[in-house]
């Protein structure tokens, strides 16, 4: 028997450690529901969250996150008005009533509306007098006027179709289509434009019906801030984030907690706070009212901090321990870090997790900022854990505390993944994987994978004999990648 400090020591679990028991099931993968939340508010068809690393999310790895019904938040490794342009990027690239419409005057020279056309990338134009509606000039009709006609009025269409701003989507496609135009204005009660609907927008719209959008039809978009940053906090929110993610690689820590407390009254968006690993860390966060919680002390793939600090909790338990205390108050949990295969997206979840949080697995994908590089012929991009001295050296010195001025104690290292083509291919593999482990164990939706499921223990033989053994493997599926540099 083991005595003192080690005396009842608990053991914990991680993805190799476990597998799921099949189970007498009725659920057909295809059918199974993978509806889910990443806070309190925000709902996400997919259950996967891009992580805020600088060789991860950007504006391009977002939008493509939430047009597949995840969601993406933006590093916070650069400035915060740099921040603040991805954010608008992405918040700007759908909507389903655009705002701030840029109109003109009928006395607009043709020469400067061609330049406004141009600068700001769009194809019409309501034509405004006072601020009232009297016309819309498109591209199309600049492509073949008279060089003799100089002014706006001289060649816009007079007869606008136009909507009020309470107009519904499926009348605003009517109305588009039985006049065959592409772009409706909106105007209020005093016939003021405030807002227009493109034909171009319903279109991408439709192409993404599972998108993350919020009530204007805009792209749900994240933001990660330091833990003491509640200036960028609320700039954030004010550009437009939908979620802001405190970002800390310990927020189980007095200060980190006031700061929470600040934060929490000076923004009015969902707020994920993390990283923790105890059930007792979920229990401060949440009396702070935040939205989400952020699991993870160093089950990341470029992670050292278990090995530089001694420090963490094997990640299975530490989603499980935080579930518990989390499913009682309805607050999602986030599982981040460690996630290789389809496979353990799957068992995070059924440890308790409402979504799991990737990096080194999208890292890879043609939308994320890393680098390309060739080696040995195969191409790859490069990934670097937010703690690696690359990523400290650019900023980020809060996240990891820094020991001096001059030199830092690294809790990550850098280096480079295989190049894994487009996030929405990556995406429909992890999905596909997560669908056949709920079909396996009868899980029709999250809510029940989370329920229902029955874990077993499994040894360093099971372990070998899951992965493909006795064959020399020639050609690799695409979820199943073996790490050869
Ligand atoms: P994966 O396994 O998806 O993990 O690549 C991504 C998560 O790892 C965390 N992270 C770090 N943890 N040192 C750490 O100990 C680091 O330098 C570091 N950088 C990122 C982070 O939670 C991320 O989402």
């Amino acid at each position: 028997m083991f005595a003192g400090k080690f005396a009842n020591l608990k053991e914990s679990y991680t993805f190799d450690d476990v597998l799921l028991l099949p189970a007498k099931t009725s659920v057909e993968p295809k059918e199974v529901k993978t509806d889910s939340k990443i806070t309190r508010h925000v709902k996400l068809s997919m259950p996967i969250v891009s992580s805020p690393m600088d060789t991860v999310t950007e504006a391009e790895m977002a939008i493509s996150m939430a047009r597949a019904g995840g969601v993406g938040i933006i590093h916070r490794n650069m400035s915060m008005n740099q921040q603040l342009t991805l954010v608008s990027k992405v918040k700007r690239e759908e909507s389903l009533k655009i705002r701030n419409v840029i109109t003109i005057d009928p006395d607009t020279n043709l020469e400067e509306v061609r330049s406004i056309i141009k600068s700001k990338n769009i194809a019409g134009l309501p034509v405004v007098r006072g601020e009232k509606l009297v016309g819309i000039l498109t591209k199309r009709d600049l492509l073949f006027a008279d060089p003799g006609k100089k002014k706006v009025k001289d060649i816009m269409v007079k007869d606008v179709v136009y909507a009020k701003d309470d107009i519904s989507i499926e009348d605003a496609i009517r109305i588009l289509y039985e006049h065959r135009i592409e772009k409706l204005p909106l105007v209020d009660s005093n016939g003021r434009v405030v807002g227009l609907i493109t034909a171009k927008d319903i279109v991408t719209r439709q192409k993404f019906p599972d998108a993350t959008r919020d009530e204007e039809g805009q792209l749900i978009v994240g933001a990660a801030v330091g833990p003491f940053d509640v200036d960028r906090a609320v700039n954030l929110e004010n550009e437009g984030a939908d979620i802001i993610v405190v970002d800390t690689a310990h927020a189980h820590n007095e200060n980190v907690l006031k700061s929470v407390k600040k934060m929490r009254s000076a923004i009015s968006c969902d707020l994920v706070v993390g990283n923790i690993a105890t059930s007792k860390a979920a229990e401060d966060l949440i009396s702070m009212d935040v939205d989400g919680l952020r699991v993870g002390i160093g089950p990341g793939s470029i992670c050292t901090t278990r090995i530089v600090a001694g420090v963490g909790v094997p990640q299975l338990t530490a989603i499980s321990e935080v579930a518990d205390v989390a499913s009682e108050h309805g607050i999602p949990v986030i599982a981040d870090g460690g996630i290789r295969y389809s496979g353990d997206l799957v068992k995070a979840i059924a440890a308790g997790a409402d979504a799991v949080m990737l990096g080194s697995l999208l890292a890879g994908t043609e939308e994320s900022p890393g680098m390309e590089m060739i080696i040995n012929g195969r191409k790859y991009k490069s990934y670097r854990g937010m703690g690696s001295l690359g990523a400290i050296q650019v900023g980020l010195s809060d996240r990891y505390p820094r020991m001096g001025t001059s030199k830092y104690v690294a809790e990550g290292v850098e280096g480079a993944v295989p190049y894994r083509g487009k996030v929405e291919d990556v995406l429909f593999q992890l999905v596909g994987g997560l669908k056949s482990g709920m079909g396996y164990v009868g899980a029709g939706s999250i809510k029940e994978l989370k329920e229902k499921t029955v874990f077993t223990k499994i040894t360093a033989n099971g372990l070998k004999e899951s992965h493909p053994h006795d064959i020399r493997i020639i050609s690799e599926p695409p979820n199943y990648q073996l790490f050869q540099l």
